[in-house]
C-alpha cells in the first residue's frame, strides 16, 4: 500500500553567508518577499500538499524563526479591538496547531544531507517531504501538491526537476534519465554540478523532495565516511544505484532561487507585481526605472 505523505522536513540550519551581513542576526528564512517571510511561503505550500507535521532543522541564531510561529495573543487582541479583520486574518495564517511543529538542532552546518539525517527519529516508516525554503515556487497549484499527487501513483522517491540552460548545469544536481514520460522521468543516475559538456541532461534538481526512510541508511553510511559535508544528492544517488524507484518530476511553475541575491530580487519583483494592491504603482515604477537606465546608456 502506498503511504500518504504527512510529514515535511525544513532544513533551515545553513549559515546563509550569501546574505551577510543581514544573516548575522536574521535567519535567511525570515527575510521577506513583499510582506511574508520565505518560511511562510514554504509552510503554505506544505499545508496545501496535506502536510500535518512540520519538522524544522535549525541551528544557533535561528530564534526569530522559532518565535515566528508562536501565537501573538497581545497583538491579536489589539487588532481585534481595532476591528482590523484583514490583519487578523494575515496573522492567523502564521498560527500553527500545538504539537504540529518540531524543532531539531543541527549542531554544526555539516551539509544538507546531514541536516535531513538529524530529523531521522521523527520520521518513522513513512515517506516524507523535504522543502528548502530558499527555493520559492510561484505556481497555480503549489509544487509539493503536484508532487504528492504524482507520488500517489508512483510511490518511491521523487525530486522536483526543471530544465536549465546548458551553461547552468554546473550549479545543480543533474538527472541522468532512464525513461522520459513527460512530467515524470525515471532516473538512472544523478550528477552533482557537472560541466556543460559532461552533463547527462539539462534536467536540474531543485529544493523539493519526497523520500523514503531508506535514505537515512545511506545518510548514515555517508556520515561515517570521509569528513566534509554530507550531501543529500549522494544519498539519493545511492538509492538510485540500489533500486529502480527514483523519479524526477517536472513541476509546473516558476522557481526563484532566493538563496542568491539575484534570485531574491527577481522573486521580489515577481511577487510584488502579482499583488493586486501593489501592481499598478510598482509597474509604473519599473517602467520608469527602465526608461531612465536606457536613456543613461
Ligand atoms: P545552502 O547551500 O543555500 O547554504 O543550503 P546556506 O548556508 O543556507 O547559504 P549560503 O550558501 O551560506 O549563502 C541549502 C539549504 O540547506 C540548509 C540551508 O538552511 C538551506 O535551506 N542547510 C545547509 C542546512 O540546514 N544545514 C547545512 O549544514 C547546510
Amino acid at each position: 500500500m502506498k503511504r500518504k505523505v504527512t510529514k515535511a522536513i525544513f532544513p533551515v540550519a545553513g549559515l546563509g553567508t550569501r546574505f551577510l551581513p543581514a544573516t548575522k542576526s536574521i535567519p535567511k528564512e525570515i527575510m521577506t518577499l513583499v510582506d511574508r517571510p520565505l518560511i511562510q511561503y514554504a509552510i503554505d505550500e506544505a499545508r496545501a500538499a496535506g502536510i500535518k507535521e512540520f519538522i524544522f532543522v535549525t541551528s544557533r541564531g535561528k530564534g526569530a524563526l522559532e518565535d515566528y510561529f508562536d501565537h501573538s495573543h497581545e497583538l491579536e487582541s489589539t487588532l481585534r479591538k481595532a476591528g482590523k479583520e484583514d490583519l487578523l486574518e494575515a496573522l492567523r495564517d502564521t498560527n500553527m496547531e500545538s504539537g504540529a511543529i518540531a524543532y531539531i538542532r543541527q549542531h554544526k552546518a555539516l551539509g544538507l544531507g546531514h541536516a535531513v539525517w538529524c530529523a531521522r527519529r521523527l520520521i518513522g516508516q513513512e515517506p516524507f517531504a523535504v522543502i528548502l525554503p530558499d527555493d520559492v515556487i510561484a505556481a497555480e497549484k503549489p509544487c509539493l501538491q503536484q508532487m504528492v499527487e504524482a507520488h500517489a501513483e508512483t510511490g518511491g522517491n521523487m525530486v522536483a526537476a526543471m530544465e536549465v540552460p546548458s551553461e547552468k548545469t554546473s550549479a545543480y544536481g543533474i538527472l541522468d534519465i532512464r525513461d522520459d514520460m513527460g512530467a515524470l522521468v525515471s532516473v538512472k543516475g544523478m550528477v552533482e554540478k557537472p560541466a556543460a559538456n559532461t552533463a547527462p541532461s539539462n534536467l536540474a534538481v531543485i529544493g523539493r523532495y519526497i523520500l523514503t526512510p531508506k535514505i537515512f541508511q545511506h545518510l548514515n553510511r555517508l556520515k561515517s565516511g570521509a569528513g566534509g559535508e554530507v550531501q543529500l544528492t549522494d544519498a539519493i544517488a545511492e538509492e538510485i544505484s540500489r533500486s529502480n524507484n527514483v523519479y524526477g518530476f517536472r513541476f509546473r511553475g516558476q522557481r526563484f532561487d532566493c538563496g542568491s541575491k539575484a534570485g531574491f530580487l527577481q522573486a521580489t519583483v515577481a511577487f510584488g507585481l502579482a499583488r493586486e494592491e501593489l501592481h499598478e504603482e510598482f509597474i509604473q515604477f519599473l517602467i520608469g526605472m527602465t526608461a531612465t537606465r536606457k536613456a543613461a546608456e
